[in-house]
C-alpha cells in the first residue's frame, strides 16, 4: 500500500515500539500513534522520526479522540495490553471508530498461539481476545479484521523468562508430560516484521495470519539451545500433564488475582498439549521477513 496511514495504538509498549519502527521505515506510508494523555515522552524517539500523535486513550468517552485518529487511516493496529475493559471494551470501541471512517483493515491485540482452538477457561487471556474477535465478527461492517497468531515469544523475556522452558541462568529446561508436540516461537522482532507487513498489503489477508519463525518440540527446542550455546541442559521433568492441570487448577483456587502464578503455565500446557499450535502457517505469503530460529536467536544473544 502506497501513501497508506497506518494507525497504531500502543506504540509505547514492548512489541508497538518494534512495530512503529518497521513501519517508519517504510517509504511512502505514514505512522499515527494513539498516546495516553501525559504520556507523549514514551514515544518522543518516534514523534522525532516523523510518527504523528493524536492524545487519547481506547475505552469508554473516548470516541472523538478515536475518530481522530482513524479518520483517513487505511489499517488500524492495536498492540495494548490489559484485561476485559481494554481487550473487549477498548478494542471495540476502536474497531467502531475504524469502521466508521472507512479503515480497511483492523489488528487487534492478539499476538499469541492459536486462541481459536484453546478451550475456553483453558488461558484466561485468549478467552478475552476470542470475545473481542466475536464482537469484531458482528460488528467490524467492511473492515478486514485480521488476528495475527505467532506462538510464543522467542525471547528473553518469554520463552527464556515468563514462560521458562529453559533457564539460561540455571541450565535448567522444564517440561511437563513427554515434550513431544511441537510448538511455536516467534521473536518480537519478527512478529513486529510480519505485523507491518499484514498493515501495508494491499490484497486480502483473511481472518487469521498465522506464522512461526521456529516449531520445535522441547526435546528439539532443548537440542537447539545446546548446539548453539555449546552448554547442556538439565532436563526437569516436573509432572505427567495431569499434575500440570492439577497445578494449575491449585494456584488458581488459592489466589485467582494473582495472574502471574498460573497464566504462564496455562500458555505452556497449550503448547504443550498442541491445543495452541498455529496451522496453516503463512510465513511464505511475506518472503522479505526470514524469522530467526531457536538457534539463530540463541546464538545472536550469546545465551
Ligand atoms: N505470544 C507471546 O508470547 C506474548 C508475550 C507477551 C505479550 N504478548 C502480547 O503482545 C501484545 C503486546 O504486549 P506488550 O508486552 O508489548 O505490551 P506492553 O509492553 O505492556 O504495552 C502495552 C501498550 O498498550 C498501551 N495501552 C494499554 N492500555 C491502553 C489504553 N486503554 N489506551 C491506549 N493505550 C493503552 C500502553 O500504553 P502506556 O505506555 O500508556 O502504558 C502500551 O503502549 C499483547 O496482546 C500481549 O498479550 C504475547
Amino acid at each position: 500500500m502506497s501513501n497508506a496511514v497506518i494507525a497504531l495504538v500502543g506504540g509505547s509498549g514492548q512489541l508497538g515500539t518494534l512495530v512503529a519502527d518497521e513501519i517508519l521505515a517504510l517509504p511512502d506510508v505514514q505512522l499515527r500513534l494513539l498516546v495516553r494523555p501525559g504520556r507523549r515522552d514514551r514515544v518522543a524517539h518516534l514523534e522525532r522520526r516523523g510518527a504523528q500523535i493524536v492524545e487519547g486513550a481506547i475505552g469508554a468517552g473516548a470516541e472523538p479522540a478515536l475518530a481522530a485518529f482513524a479518520a483517513g487511516a487505511t489499517t488500524v493496529i492495536s498492540a495494548v495490553q490489559g484485561g476485559p475493559e481494554v481487550i473487549i471494551d477498548g478494542q471495540s470501541s476502536l474497531l467502531r471508530a475504524a469502521r466508521d471512517n472507512g479503515v480497511r483493515r483492523f489488528i487487534p491485540s492478539d499476538f499469541s498461539l492459536n486462541l481459536f482452538t484453546v478451550a475456553k477457561g483453558q488461558i484466561l487471556s485468549s478467552d478475552t481476545r476470542r470475545a473481542f474477535a466475536d464482537v469484531a465478527a458482528a460488528e467490524a461492517g467492511d473492515v478486514e479484521v485480521v488476528h495475527v497468531l505467532n506462538g510464543q515469544f522467542l525471547d528473553r523475556k518469554v520463552l527464556f523468562g515468563f514462560i521458562r522452558v529453559i533457564d539460561p541462568a540455571t541450565r535448567t529446561a522444564y517440561v511437563w508430560g513427554d515434550g513431544d508436540t511441537p510448538m511455536d516461537f516467534t521473536t518480537y522482532a519478527d512478529t513486529a516484521r510480519y505485523t507491518a507487513a499484514a498493515a501495508t498489503d494491499d490484497s486480502p489477508i483473511g481472518d487469521v495470519l498465522g506464522v512461526a519463525g521456529d516449531t520445535l518440540t522441547f526435546h528439539e527446542t532443548v537440542l537447539a539451545f545446546e548446539k548453539a550455546s555449546g552448554k547442556s541442559l538439565r532436563v526437569e521433568r516436573l509432572g505427567s500433564m495431569a499434575d500440570l492441570d492439577q497445578r494449575i487448577a491449585d494456584r488458581q483456587r488459592s489466589d485467582p488475582a494473582d495472574f502471574h502464578a498460573y497464566l504462564p503455565l496455562m500458555y505452556y500446557r497449550a503448547q504443550l498439549n498442541g491445543t495452541g499450535r498455529i496451522e496453516p502457517l503463512m510465513n511464505d505469503r511475506y518472503p522479505s521477513v526470514t524469522p530467526s530460529t531457536v538457534e539463530q536467536y540463541v546464538t545472536r544473544e550469546g545465551l
